[in-house]
């Protein structure tokens, strides 16, 4: 008989929690499927006595989750407390110098650290593992490293901070503003009580800097991260897009081109009737194009206590199988440094202004555009009171350099009443 995975946890919040149902619920399948018991021997957290709503009491207890890493008893560390430092980083080195496998879903620690821990890991003959840290219950990292591994990966893209995503959508569904919907969210669950790694595009840059190097072979470079929040955007834009036939979205983009690689988290607009665009609420989607398989959309749950389970359970049943796979698909020796794109590629742009009332107001602003090589697709001027002309231009491809240089100037200029507002329109 082979001998049972015998698993320890660190953390007992929304994830942990949901780990002990998932394997007091399906362990039978567990073992049917790898042909090894998952068996939970310890866990940890920082309160002994709250209520979890699940039996603890035949797993020992450690009130030092690093001390998980030291038991004998132990063979996988999951590690679900979080935090880019302190425990979490201290508990994964501890036990993968101790030779004993992690599964972790800690975006910001693997973000951070990914590339020492992979070392570490493979010294030590350790797995390191961590699908339920980027989209949640999408097992988008076993697409990359297994299904699609043949490929030359183009480009890969992702919405996938479900907050952001419901702000959006609410913002335009109900026609309220960006503060009210994020108060809205938070009396809900969906947001945190700080809401910035999520407003603010980290948390989600995290994903896309795991994503990105294990696409393209390079060590984790989330400093190479461009990241710009949903904080900005104003249900204005979000109207005015939709009548244009965008809406606006959180994209995550890494692409590699002959200018190295480029890495962006930042609204943008998509068509209308793209999957992305039609993405609502909470759920996450990620775009894989390959070179020989072309383009594989994957979408579900990026958040909550079951896909996140869903995803840790994943991972330690293919530890429990025997199957060791690199941390970011290959060696991490074997990981190049990314070589930064200086910019992104040239792309087609909205442009609201506010402007003058006066003759030869818009003719200054397409001088402006024109003086740096920016030519204009689209324009639209909309009902003005009298002194504010609200006008959008869609531009045609151009450099983002290219579009600041003219913006300053407009923004200077005594026709622009409000600063210019540009939002990039992603091709997906
Ligand atoms: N929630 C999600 O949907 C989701 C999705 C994807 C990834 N993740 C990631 O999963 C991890 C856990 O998230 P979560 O939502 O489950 O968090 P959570 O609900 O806040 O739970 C964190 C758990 O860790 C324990 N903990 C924190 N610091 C500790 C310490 N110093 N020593 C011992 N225990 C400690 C807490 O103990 P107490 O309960 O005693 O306070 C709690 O049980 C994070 O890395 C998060 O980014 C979460």
């Amino acid at each position: 008989m082979t001998q049972p995975l015998r698993i320890a946890i660190a953390g007992l919040g929304t994830v942990g929690t949901g780990i002990v149902r998932m394997v007091q619920t399906h362990g039978d399948k567990m073992l049917a499927r790898s042909g090894r018991e998952i068996r939970i021997v310890a866990v940890s957290a920082r309160s002994r006595g709250k209520d979890r709503g699940v039996k603890l009491d035949a797993f020992a207890w450690e009130d030092d989750p690093v001390a998980l890493a030291r038991r004998d008893d132990v063979d996988l560390i999951v590690e679900v407390m979080g935090g880019e430092d302190g425990p979490a980083k201290v508990l994964t080195e501890t036990a993968l110098a101790a030779g004993k496998h992690v599964v972790t879903a800690n975006k910001a620690m693997m973000a951070r650290h990914g590339q020492a821990l992979a070392e570490l890991a493979e010294a030590n003959d350790a797995a390191l593992r961590y699908e339920a840290a980027v989209a949640g219950g999408i097992p988008i990292m076993k697409a990359l490293t297994e299904g699609l591994a043949g490929n030359g990966i183009e480009r890969v893209m992702g919405v996938m901070n479900g907050t952001c995503n419901y702000i959006l959508t609410q913002m335009e569904e109900t026609g309220a503003d960006y503060e009210d919907v994020l108060a809205a969210a938070q009396q809900l669950g969906y947001a945190e009580a700080d809401p910035a790694f999520d407003v603010g595009g980290i948390d989600a840059a995290h994903k896309l800097a795991l994503l990105a190097a294990t696409a393209f072979g390079t060590r984790v470079d989330f400093d190479g991260v461009t990241i710009e929040g949903i904080e900005h955007i104003s249900l204005t834009d979000i109207t005015q897009a939709r009548e244009l036939g965008y809406k606006v979205k959180l994209l995550g983009v890494a692409r590699m081109s002959d200018e190295g690689l480029e890495q962006r988290m930042q609204p943008v607009l998509v068509p209308a009737r793209s999957s992305i665009g039609q993405l609502e609420g909470v759920t996450n989607l990620v775009v894989v194009e390959g070179d020989f398989v072309g383009r594989t959309v994957f979408t579900g749950p990026g958040a909550g206590e079951g896909p996140t389970a869903s995803a840790i359970m994943g991972d330690v049943m293919d530890i429990a199988r025997g199957l060791r796979i690199p941390a970011f698909g290959q060696p991490a020796h074997s990981l190049s440094a990314a070589n930064r794109a200086a910019s992104a590629g040239a792309a087609s742009h909205y442009l609201r202004f506010t402007l003058t009332d006066a003759p030869g107001t818009l003719a200054r602003i397409a001088q402006i555009l024109a003086d740096e090589g920016i030519s204009i697709d689209r324009m639209r001027q909309n009902d003005h009171d009298g002194t504010n002309v609200p006008v959008l231009i869609v531009t045609h491809d151009c450099l983002r350099s290219n579009l600041d240089a003219a913006l300053s100037r407009i923004a200077a200029s005594d026709v622009s009443l409000a600063p210019p507002v540009a939002l990039r329109i992603e091709q997906v």
